[in-house]
């Protein structure tokens, strides 16, 4: 029987809202999708050709020059600093007296990043620091509060999407004489930084429910594999584990799968394993030893990152990398502003400076980053100034002095 048309129409009208979302779904995916940044000879991190950088010791990526386009050597170099709100500012000094003790050939360009409207109404970070960052390539921020309702995204994310910073790099690796339920962690998780469940795709179908998409790419799924494999092989690790759980989302996880399987295929000689997220979780807090290099998807690894950061003494001790395309990079403190003790010299400055430690040995500075991190953990160590999360009663102003005195005697 053929029904008319407008028999269809009556049909399709309920319809219709989900009619339009996926259209729209479409055109988004398909101008995210064209909107991935080509590979250029210029930039560090060719994302569609095969990869070939040096990845450093902690922070992961080049530091040895591609086509002469940057050099790093023991020259004073700039370098954006972002010192963000709450304990921010306190834990960005701290970061720069250490500096300055260790003669660490670096000076500061510091910036703000309050989120402005620009024109056409999008969100977008002050000029002054965008072009601070893509002059410099190379910053280091603290943390910045995300108020709810404000109206604008998380300022951490619009930093992400704005200078494509793809890899999410943390070692998590426990700190001698910081006495935690676990000893002789020694692992890195790789997390994929641009999509995935943030891809801020989203939008009501019908009223009471809305559609949250979670977009997976061929292209951001290979650069990250291939990120991860480069990173294991430069840094003398044996493993990396791709986390997922294709056996649910076949066709997004199954795709993130396909692409690290098919970039182990060039990495014969790290061995590649495939795990659930769930059996990850189990097993890491059973025996984390057992893992060593984890790639995966977004999510799964903003919430994998943290688990592993509380193994090894919480975010206060743990140190990031944000690794971008076009040789930036930016390197954070994963804590929050901590406003409960903004302003009274409480705050420690640990996950901050090993974050800058990281950003030295990316810009090939290994001996300013081996000084001050031996400063540092000989410092936790000794139990002596330690700041009040640590275990001691001391500010963040003595636990940095202590760490500057070490350094100075050390030369
Ligand atoms: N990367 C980031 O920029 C980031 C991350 C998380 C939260 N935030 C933002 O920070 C604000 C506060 O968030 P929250 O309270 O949920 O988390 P928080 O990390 O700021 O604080 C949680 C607890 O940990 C303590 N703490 C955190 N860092 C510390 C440090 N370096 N030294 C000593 N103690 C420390 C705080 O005093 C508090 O008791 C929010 O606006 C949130 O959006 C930012």
């Amino acid at each position: 029987m053929k029904m008319a048309g407008s028999a269809w129409r009556s049909l399709l009208t309920p319809l219709q809202p989900i009619l339009n979302a996926s259209a729209r779904l479409r055109h988004l995916t398909h101008r995210f999708v064209s909107a991935a940044p080509l590979c250029e000879s210029r930039h560090w991190l060719p994302i569609h050709c095969s990869i070939k950088f040096k990845v450093s010791r902690l922070a992961g990526t080049v530091n040895l020059p591609i086509n002469g386009v940057r050099s790093f050597s023991t020259q004073m170099q700039t370098v954006t600093l972002i010192p963000g709100d709450g304990i921010g500012p306190e834990i960005s000094s701290a970061v720069m007296k250490i500096f300055e003790a260790a003669k660490a050939p670096v000076q500061w360009e510091e910036r703000n990043v309050t989120a402005i409207k620009g024109p056409g109404g999008k969100w977008m970070i002050p000029p002054e620091a965008k072009e601070s960052m893509d002059k410099n390539k190379m910053g280091l921020k603290g943390p910045l509060k995300t108020p709810i309702a404000a109206g604008h995204p998380s300022m951490n994310l619009l930093l992400r999407k704005t200078f494509d910073l793809y890899a999410n790099v943390r070692p998590c690796v426990s700190i001698e004489g910081y006495k935690t339920p676990y000893t002789d962690v020694d692992l890195v998780t790789i997390r994929e930084n641009t999509e995935g469940e943030y891809s801020g795709i989203e939008h009501v179908i019908v009223d009471g429910v809305v559609q949250s998409i979670k977009l997976i790419t061929e292209n951001a799924s290979r650069r990250i594999a291939e990120f991860a494999f480069e990173y294991a092989r430069n840094n003398q690790r044996s493993t990396v584990t791709a986390v997922h759980k294709a056996n649910i989302m076949r066709m997004s996880d199954g795709l993130f799968l396909k692409k690290c399987r098919e970039v182990a295929e060039n990495y014969k000689d790290i061995k590649f394993t495939e795990m659930y997220l769930d059996t990850v979780c189990l097993n890491m807090v059973q025996e984390p030893t057992h893992f060593d290099v984890l790639v995966m998807p977004n999510l799964y690894g903003d919430i994998l990152s943290d688990l592993c950061a509380g193994l090894i003494g919480g975010l206060g001790v743990t140190p990031s990398g944000n690794i971008g395309a076009n040789g930036v990079a930016i390197f954070e403190s994963v804590h929050g502003t901590a406003p409960d003790i903004a302003g009274k010299d409480l705050a420690n400055p640990t996950a901050l400076l090993l974050s800058a430690v990281m950003m030295l040995r990316h810009m090939g500075l290994h001996d300013h980053g081996r000084k001050i991190e031996a400063a540092c953990f000989e410092t936790i160590k000794s139990g002596k100034a330690l700041t009040k999360d640590l275990g001691g009663n001391a500010k963040c102003s003595d636990f940095t002095n202590e760490i500057c005195s070490r350094i100075q005697n050390s030369d």
